[in-house]
């Protein structure tokens, strides 16, 4: 394969120019589903106003998945797409991960069951659990794969059925989240630089400001935590929000200054989407000019892994993302974790 011309940004942190690869970005696609609730929808379910999640949020609406429609439904739906914008047939695919926190069941790996689903055969599978962060964690799996030339193709995806583990009687947090699934294929190619630096962190000290009581090996079900709504998700709203614009942050400067990258030269930032304030604080505080920051929550919500994964693919099919353009990913969710990445599409 022929090597590409060196690229404009010069930093050994930059991984583009690693013996003659690079990690591109081949392909995205997504998928969310066709049921939509909307905050007049939710006023009807609990003791809140489309007024309230508007100002507090900036989420209009919400999909949710079908019952019979599960997690690795909405992936292997996400994937197809990706696969065919990138012209990769599922033979092709070497690994494929799916980040999630809603697998279909709790073994085996949503992963092997879209592997069936796409007829990925000859694909290593396996689940990624980094909450929200988690698309941006398998960006860097795949591309240190791909640069250490043990695959060519790697599939990412970012799966959630949310609704699934969502306390629909608990307001603090059930106008906040949806159900959906974004995919990228990544691929060793000449025709572009693709992932040039990712950023990953984690705090496991501050594990109980966002996660699910129940269902795993601490407290396994039975009648009493069914019964105690432990199967929910819980969250710490305000607590989490400070730390998520401070990580993101970090993340996202941290990203800027392995690639030498400033702000101002990038197209486009493409940030988690779980609430506006969020978004609007930490573009303020990283010198971003009006209009840079991607938002697409007011449609879809916060779907945790899925959300940067569907924006992206959002981005890119409405043109806001052009070949050559410097974009900037950047995460922060349960764990905690965070992460951000910078592409060269
Ligand atoms: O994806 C992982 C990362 N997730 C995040 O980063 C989310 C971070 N947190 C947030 O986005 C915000 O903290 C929330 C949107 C969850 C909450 O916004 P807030 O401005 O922090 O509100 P709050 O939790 O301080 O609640 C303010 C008031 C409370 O009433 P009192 O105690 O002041 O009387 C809540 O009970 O708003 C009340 N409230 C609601 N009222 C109407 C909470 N939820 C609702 C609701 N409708 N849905």
């Amino acid at each position: 394969m022929k090597p590409l011309p060196a690229s404009k940004f010069k930093n050994p942190r930059a991984r583009y120019d690693f013996k003659g690869r690079s990690c591109a970005i081949a392909g995205v696609g997504a998928y969310v589903p066709a049921r939509v609730l909307t905050n007049a929808d939710l006023e009807k379910m609990v003791d809140t106003t489309d007024e309230w999640i508007t100002t507090r949020t900036g989420i209009k609406e919400r999909r949710i998945a079908a019952k019979d429609e599960f997690t690795s439904d909405l992936a292997a739906k996400a994937a197809q797409r990706a696969m065919k914008a990138a012209g990769v047939t599922g033979e092709q695919i070497d690994l494929l991960t799916v980040a999630t926190i809603t697998p279909d069941m709790v073994f085996p790996s949503t992963a092997c069951l879209v592997q069936q689903k796409i007829g990925a055969r000859r694909a290593a599978a396996f689940d990624l659990e980094a909450a929200c962060s988690g698309f941006i964690y398998g960006l860097e799996i795949a591309q240190q794969f791909i640069m250490s030339r043990t695959y060519d193709t790697v599939l990412v995806i970012g799966a959630e059925k949310l609704s699934s583990i969502v306390d629909w009687q608990d307001r603090n947090t059930c106008v906040l989240f949806g159900d959906g699934a974004g995919a990228a294929v990544l691929q060793n190619r000449t025709t572009s630089h693709g992932l040039l630096t990712a950023v990953m962190g984690a705090d496991g000290g501050k594990a109980d400001l966002l996660h699910m009581p129940g269902g795993g090996s601490r407290c396994p079900a039975t009648a009493d935590s069914v019964a105690a709504r432990l199967h929910y998700l819980r969250m710490e709203g305000k607590e989490t929000f400070k730390h998520a614009v401070q990580a993101m942050l970090n993340a996202a400067q941290e990203a800027l200054r392995r690639c030498e990258v400033d702000i101002s030269q990038i197209k486009c930032i493409i940030p988690h989407q779980a609430n506006r304030r969020i978004i609007d604080a930490v573009g303020e505080r990283l010198g971003a000019k009006p209009g840079q920051m991607f938002v697409n929550l007011d449609r879809y919500g916060n779907t945790s892994a899925a959300s940067v994964a569907i924006a992206l693919d959002e981005a890119v099919s409405t043109g806001r993302i052009q070949r050559g353009d410097l974009i900037l990913l950047v995460v922060f969710g349960a764990g905690l974790t965070w992460g951000a990445a910078v592409i060269e599409w």
